[in-house]
């Protein structure tokens, strides 16, 4: 049975990808060895992160003013590396709460500095400007919250305070201007590749003081200057992210991708809006096109979930803080398979309703 999986992540990678990690996984590039037992410090892996860096920099445009790197851990270690690296001699940064993840930078950032809160909610996501304060070290920001569904489509400029953007669950599904953000960071586990890196930009002049004490692995600087291989990093995860970007490039790009994945999630917005069963209470004009969370009006959620699986349909449970639906639509999601998500929600509205 053809299954089409819409897990917030880890999701899924394009088939292309998956098959040519496997590949590699028993022998990389016909040399005889696996991927997994090549030594991080060979030329060989020099090479492969070398491209990978090249081909992210291509995808994104990322200005030479800006490092870019990858760093083991999940994308919940920049919310105390965030703070950590560019508090500077600032005591305060300021922070939008738009859901869960912001709350959960929030509540991180507290242990290392003065936290204020500038905007919440959808209106936040929506405002043109945020009351943001200029002795604030950096504006931290959630453009995508993937529990939720909520997007902030245009960050406000916030001049010369810097903007930190988490884009664990947006980045590479659109084009964006790296130039409006003092630090982007993404968990690699959903647009990227495997589960356990993420990957940063910062622009270097923003890193030249850190706080005491801060271990030499959350140090942006020192990763800077050892390329990321202060310590052994997971190997394989990287070389996958570097195969999908060479995926990415090959398909045309991050315009593709968005016109592709905006035309995904405006079909599944639009059977939800027509349809007398579910319903998406996310304001038009911030709804995610990463991730669309809806809810069933009667109670109907454990049978849904239970004949999607039986259809192949998998992971549309909604996330535990908030319950119902969720269906991810990242970039290997084909078009086929948000249209079969629609026809089982048709079929299972007609019966039920
Ligand atoms: C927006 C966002 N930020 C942070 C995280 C946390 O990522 P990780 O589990 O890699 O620490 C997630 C989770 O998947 C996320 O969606």
């Amino acid at each position: 049975m053809k299954t089409y999986n819409f897990c917030s992540g880890p999701a899924i990678l394009p088939d292309e990808v998956l098959q040519e990690a496997s590949q590699a996984l028993i022998n990389w590039q016909n040399t005889g060895t696996s991927i997994l037992g090549i030594s991080h410090r060979s030329e060989e892996f020099q090479s492969i992160a070398s491209q990978a860096e090249q081909d992210l920099r291509t995808l994104l445009n990322i200005p030479e003013q800006y490092h870019v790197l990858f760093l083991s851990g999940g994308a919940s270690a920049q919310f105390a590396m965030v703070p950590m690296n560019l508090l500077g001699h600032k005591k305060t940064a300021d922070y939008v709460n738009t859901g869960y993840w912001s709350k959960m930078a929030i509540a991180e950032a507290k242990q290392y500095c003065e936290v204020r809160v500038i905007a919440e909610g959808t209106e936040a996501a929506l405002a043109k400007t945020w009351n943001f304060h200029k002795d604030a070290a950096y504006v931290h920001c959630v453009p995508n919250e993937t529990v939720e569904g909520i997007a902030i489509h245009q960050v406000p400029d916030c001049h010369e305070v810097p903007i930190v953007a988490d884009m664990s669950s947006c980045l590479l599904s659109a084009p964006i201007d790296v130039n409006k953000f003092g630090l982007i960071y993404a968990g690699f586990h959903k647009n990227i590749g495997p589960a356990g890196m993420t990957v940063v930009m910062v622009k270097k002049e923003l890193i030249q003081e850190v706080l005491a004490n801060t271990p030499s692995l959350y140090r942006y600087a020192l990763q800077a200057e050892s390329r990321c291989l202060i310590n052994t990093p997971p190997v394989f995860a990287w070389y996958t992210a570097g195969l999908v970007f060479k995926y990415l490039l090959q398909k045309g790009g991050l315009e593709e991708m968005h016109k592709l994945n905006a035309q995904k999630a405006q079909l599944l917005y639009q059977a939800i809006d027509q349809s007398h069963l579910y319903q998406n209470n996310v304001p038009q004009a911030c709804r995610s096109i990463s991730n669309i969370s809806f809810q069933i009006k009667q109670p109907l959620e454990a049978l849904f979930l239970e004949q999607a699986k039986a259809k192949g349909l998998l992971n549309l449970k909604g996330h535990r803080s908030i319950g119902g639906l969720r269906a991810s639509l990242y970039n290997a999601m084909p078009i086929e398979g948000v249209k079969t998500l629609i026809h089982f929600m048709r079929e299972f509205e007609n019966q039920h309703a």
